[in-house]
């Protein structure tokens, strides 16, 4: 690790490095990735054993804070997420104004913005103090309100208002599929995969997205601008919008008929920009942990719902394919987070078009935390430079003489 600090822009020295590959742009104590040995920690604590012990709040509450919560901590925590539930009844009205097939992302990002309309009192929040508690736990609770409202209004559905008595897992699931007369009651099973799910999404260091939130909030911005803008990098289908990608891509698969060794061939030719979704990291060399314990789980989750997806196996297929293919081994490709995680989606009732919506959900925290270490650490405004490489000087030329 080189400290630039030195050569700031009075030496003239400019760092090249497009896409920031090997730019460290900030110190962080959040979440630790060892990409050559598929390592990924919380606070020091291996996913592995996050995934199988702790739930969503619990995780949000170490990202957000850097320890594990008391009783009375996790119990404060939860009230607090509860308190904040529901959406200013003005909030709900501007869910009528989307057209129906407005994109789930497109209302999520406006909405998290809007939400300091209605609570100018966060607009100014600082990194620490009651203020910021408050305001994290109202992001982390209104993002699912978002989220489950944008589909309601989708489906033609009425809005379904939480319930504070449930569990934030479970607390989404009623506002997506509950009915005025009918409640909807989420399975241990699928409040246990949901968890999962958003367990492993919560943080994953300075990713396309997260890296946006500190860029945005480097110049001061609030935290929900911030956050909003980490929603739209999010969207791309190189980031999180690859988990529906790869639901798609299976799809096509299935439905083409074409031998899988077509995909991997498109996937290889140059002269396109076809990519295998699902596949690939910046930073995992090896395998994406997430992944190995996605695949486990979707295998039992699917046995303990009695279904069967034809798409898995075609996942199987194709991951195992390209682990015999040279351009594959080469280039280190393995599946990422997102080429097990829309299986796991499907089989507990997700609709394809809200998968990204769902990795935001679970991001919140880690988007949060890199925030208020932003601030923390009063970190200097984010400000790359560039390469020049357009026309030197040059004369105007009048309007009629050209
Ligand atoms: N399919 C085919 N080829 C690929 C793929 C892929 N999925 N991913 C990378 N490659 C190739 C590149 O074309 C490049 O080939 P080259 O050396 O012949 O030019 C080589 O592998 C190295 O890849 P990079 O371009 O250096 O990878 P980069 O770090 O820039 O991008 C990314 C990483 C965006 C994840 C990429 O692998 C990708 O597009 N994957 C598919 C989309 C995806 O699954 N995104 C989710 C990522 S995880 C997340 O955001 C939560």
């Amino acid at each position: 690790c080189i400290d630039i600090k030195a050569l700031r822009s009075e030496t003239g020295c400019i760092t090249m490095d497009p896409g920031f590959g090997n730019t460290g742009s900030c110190y962080s104590s959040i979440t630790y990735v060892d990409g050559a040995n598929g390592i990924l920690r919380y606070r020091g604590y291996p996913i592995e054993e996050i995934a199988e012990k702790a739930t969503f709040v619990e995780t949000a509450y170490l990202i957000l804070y850097g320890e594990l919560p008391n009783p009375r901590q996790l119990a404060d925590f939860r009230a607090s997420i509860a308190e904040h539930a529901p959406l200013h009844t003005s909030l709900e009205h501007h869910f009528s104004g989307f057209p129906r097939s407005a994109p789930p992302m497109a209302i999520l990002s406006a909405m998290l913005n809007i939400i300091s309309c209605f609570h100018p009192e966060v607009l100014d929040v600082h990194s620490e103090g009651p203020g910021f508690d408050k305001t994290a736990a109202l992001l982390l609770s209104k993002v699912r309100a978002i989220a489950a409202f944008s589909y309601r209004m989708a489906t033609g559905k009425p809005l379904i208002h939480p319930n504070p008595s449930l569990s934030y897992c479970s607390n989404f699931l009623h506002m997506m599929f509950s009915e005025p007369y009918r409640e909807y009651i989420a399975s241990p099973v699928v409040e246990k995969a949901l968890t999962l799910f958003l367990v492993l999404h919560a943080d994953h260091e300075q990713n396309c997205s997260t890296s946006t939130v500190r860029v945005v909030g480097s110049s001061r911005a609030n935290l929900f601008s911030s956050v909003s803008a980490g929603v739209c990098a999010l969207w791309g289908p190189l980031h999180g919008g690859a988990n529906a990608g790869v639901i798609r891509m299976l799809e096509d698969i299935k439905t083409s008929g074409r031998p899988i060794s077509h995909y991997l061939d498109l996937a290889k030719d140059k002269s396109n920009d076809y990519k295998l979704m699902g596949f690939g990291h910046r930073v995992y060399k090896n395998f994406d942990p997430r992944s190995k314990i996605l695949k486990k789980r979707v295998y039992e989750v699917l046995n303990e719902l009695q279904q069967q997806d034809p798409l898995l196996e075609i996942a199987l297929e194709l991951e195992e394919k390209t682990l015999k293919d040279d351009y594959f081994i080469e280039r280190n490709l393995y599946p990422n987070v997102d080429f097990y995680s829309g299986i796991l989606l499907r089989a507990i009732g997700i609709p394809l078009n809200m998968y990204t919506v769902m990795f935001a959900i679970g991001r919140m925290p880690g988007w949060i935390a890199n925030w208020k270490e932003l601030h923390e650490h009063g970190q200097r405004i984010s400000r790359p430079r560039q390469i020049y490489t357009g026309e030197t000087t040059r004369s105007f030329v009048p309007l009629a003489q050209r």
